[in-house]
């Protein structure tokens, strides 16, 4: 595809502004460098091998993945891999275990069940993960709930063969309030990590590794004390819901879908080849806005329904009058899912295709 312009392409397709990319990619590198914090993105967001080379070359110390597919994937391009996924079961530990030798992986967990498997695996096999203990600081999804709890789990780690204690993480994807009114949530985030650092040094396993950030609080990092390293994914790209919540400037989303309008029957609506099969039916998570995505030159045209090949337009609030054939360009509320329903991602500049990259890490076969 690469020399194409955007006009001659099949739509819908993926899209991304490789300028706004490279812009996104630096000011994130250039935050964790200047405040001493290690910066180790989350694939999870473009899935691609290129792209994670990109992060690293940009600064990055490692990569997080969730998937053995990912860190498959991006054994190609990364020594260093966190697979933030607790690795339960004996299919997921045994892929684990097959991953080249040469990388330094390690794993967050919350069990002593998971904990034990692994080492034991770990062993037999000749290798030792890393290990972070997951904390749950509010997400209410993967964690252990209290210090002691963490404080176990630090301790039988730090003894086990076959696993190396490195620390703890957390992820704090329940701050999505829009970025002045975090405030609050950050307090308390950062008075429970400060219990269980608390714990975990008067127990004698301290973290090494303090591992937390996502893209909404990415640029808060500093102020959270004790943190040594962020894994934000989004911020690559960016989407409506980060723009919505001013994690991002409108002029930062850098992931578009091309998308052609091929109906504009009905009056006050028009209809584009993107449905939920290429945008995702994510809702937006923010404050007075709806929809599933909107234009990225016409932040005012939301659309309004989906059906699996259709995407509807809400023309109430805009004099713009599409004409079918026309190209349009749809932000989508929630990246990650959009880019894992796309085998390919064209970077573009101005109007031409300049890059083509295989969304490698999709599904959850193993990775040839
Ligand atoms: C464990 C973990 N770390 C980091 C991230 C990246 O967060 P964000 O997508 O807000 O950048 C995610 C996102 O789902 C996650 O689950």
């Amino acid at each position: 595809m690469t020399g194409r312009e955007l006009t001659e392409l099949e739509t819908p397709t993926a899209v991304v502004d490789v300028d706004t990319m490279a812009a996104n990619l630096a000011r994130m590198a250039d935050y964790a460098r200047s405040h001493g914090l290690r910066l180790r993105p989350h694939i999870k967001t473009h899935k691609t091998p290129e792209l994670a080379a990109e992060q690293l070359r940009h600064g990055a110390d490692g990569v997080t993945v969730a998937t053995l597919r990912e860190a498959e994937v991006m054994a190609a391009v990364a020594e260093d891999i966190l697979i933030a996924y607790p690795p339960v079961g004996r299919a997921r530990i045994e892929r684990l275990l097959a991953l080249p030798p040469h990388l330094r992986l390690s794993v967050a967990l919350d069990s002593h069940d998971a904990l034990r498997a692994l080492a034991a695996a770990a062993a037999a096999a000749g290798r030792e993960i890393g290990v972070l203990v997951e904390l749950d600081l509010g997400m209410g999804r993967c964690g252990v709930p209290t210090p002691e709890a963490a404080v176990a789990l630090a301790k039988e780690a730090a003894t086990l063969d076959g696993v190396a204690y490195r620390g703890v993480l957390f992820y704090p994807g329940h701050i999505r309030e829009p970025v002045a009114e975090q405030g609050p949530a950050l307090a308390r985030l950062q008075a429970d990590l400060d219990r269980f650092r608390t714990a975990l040094a008067r127990a004698g396993v301290e973290p090494e590794v303090v591992s937390g950030g996502s893209t909404p609080t990415a640029f808060a990092s500093h102020r959270i004390s004790g943190l040594t390293e962020i894994r934000p994914g989004t911020y690559l790209f960016n989407d409506r819901t980060t723009a919505a919540i001013d994690a991002c400037a409108w002029a930062d989303l850098a992931y578009t879908v091309l998308a052609t309008v091929i109906s504009t029957g009905v009056p006050g609506q028009a209809v584009i080849d993107a449905g939920s099969k290429a945008l995702s039916r994510e809702e937006i998570r923010a404050p007075g806005a709806s929809g599933y995505g909107a234009l990225l030159d016409r932040p005012e045209v939301v659309v309004r329904a989906l059906s699996e090949e259709h995407g509807i337009l809400d023309l109430s609030r805009t004099d713009w009058r599409p004409r079918v054939g026309d190209l349009v360009r749809i932000v989508p509320n929630h990246v990650c899912v959009s880019v894992n329903l796309h085998e390919r991602l064209l970077g573009v500049r101005g109007g031409s295709v300049v890059d083509d990259w295989a969304v490698a890490a999709r599904g959850r076969e193993a990775a040839p």
